[in-house]
């Protein structure tokens, strides 16, 4: 090989045709989103409103501890509600409900087309059957389906202190090929609100599925994007 820099293979116009066309296969595949019983249902919320907002296809699973968790933190005690909180006309449009305990749905299998799946938030005992695959529940099954078929997969865990078995389960999918995000706000953006701390999070997690996002402020060097200084 020449000196400096190696050449980049450059793709035939049959590969960049096929390349382009299973990128809009994937923008058009749903993102699975689960939620599940861990704090920070506002999270879940805001996720939703934001994928219908960019109208991705999405299927979505919410454990009975997420329920739990929706209701305790956010007032949403049922589907009905989860729909108008995300907004009626935006769910319509992009969302598919599945139930959790139908392990036979479709996001239980990987020939089903996906743009990934996000569990947010994620409990640790959802962690830690993800780290054993049990597949006990359709959002473990999809999980499961999720790392075989090497696809992304972001799981936002909330928990405080934390043992050394949800470290190691943590550890353990992310060898697995799983991004652990956790609902871990930070504060340079200088916070004003809640909604402010919830976007950060959120904004995080889109990054990471290809969704354009602004609600999320970027760090600039020495200042985030839009503020006066660090
Ligand atoms: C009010 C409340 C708050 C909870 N907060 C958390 C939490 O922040 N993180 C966590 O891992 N589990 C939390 N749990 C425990 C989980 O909900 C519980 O382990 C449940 O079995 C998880 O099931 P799921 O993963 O199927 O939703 C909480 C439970 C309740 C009732």
């Amino acid at each position: 090989m020449s000196a400096g820099r190696p050449r980049r293979r450059s793709r035939s116009p049959a590969a960049r045709r096929a390349h382009s066309s299973s990128a809009r296969r994937l923008a058009k595949a749903p993102v699975v989103v689960a939620i599940t019983g861990a704090s920070g249902a506002p999270y879940a919320v805001r996720l939703l409103q934001l994928l219908a907002a960019a109208r991705r296809p999405v299927s979505l699973i919410v454990s009975a501890h997420g329920y739990r968790l929706l209701d305790a933190e956010s007032g949403i005690a049922s589907q009905a509600e989860l729909r108008r909180a995300v907004g009626a006309a935006g769910w319509d449009a992009t969302i598919t409900p599945f139930d959790d305990t139908d392990r036979g749905a479709v996001p239980a299998s990987g020939s089903a087309p996906s743009a990934g799946m996000v569990i947010c938030p994620c409990s640790m005992g959802t962690v830690a059957a993800i780290a054993a695959g049990t597949s006990r529940s359709l959002i473990e099954r999809a999980a499961d389906v999720t790392l075989k078929e090497r696809r992304l997969l972001v799981l936002v865990p909330r928990e405080t202190p934390v043992s050394v078995i949800h470290l190691e389960n943590m550890l353990r999918v992310a060898r697995a090929g799983a991004l652990v995000l956790p609902a871990s706000p930070g504060f340079y953006q200088r916070p004003a609100t809640v909604p402010d701390l919830v976007d950060f999070v959120v904004g995080r997690i889109l990054d990471h599925l290809g969704v354009p996002q602004t609600v999320a402020p970027r760090w600039a060097g020495n200042a985030v994007d839009g503020t006066s200084g660090a």
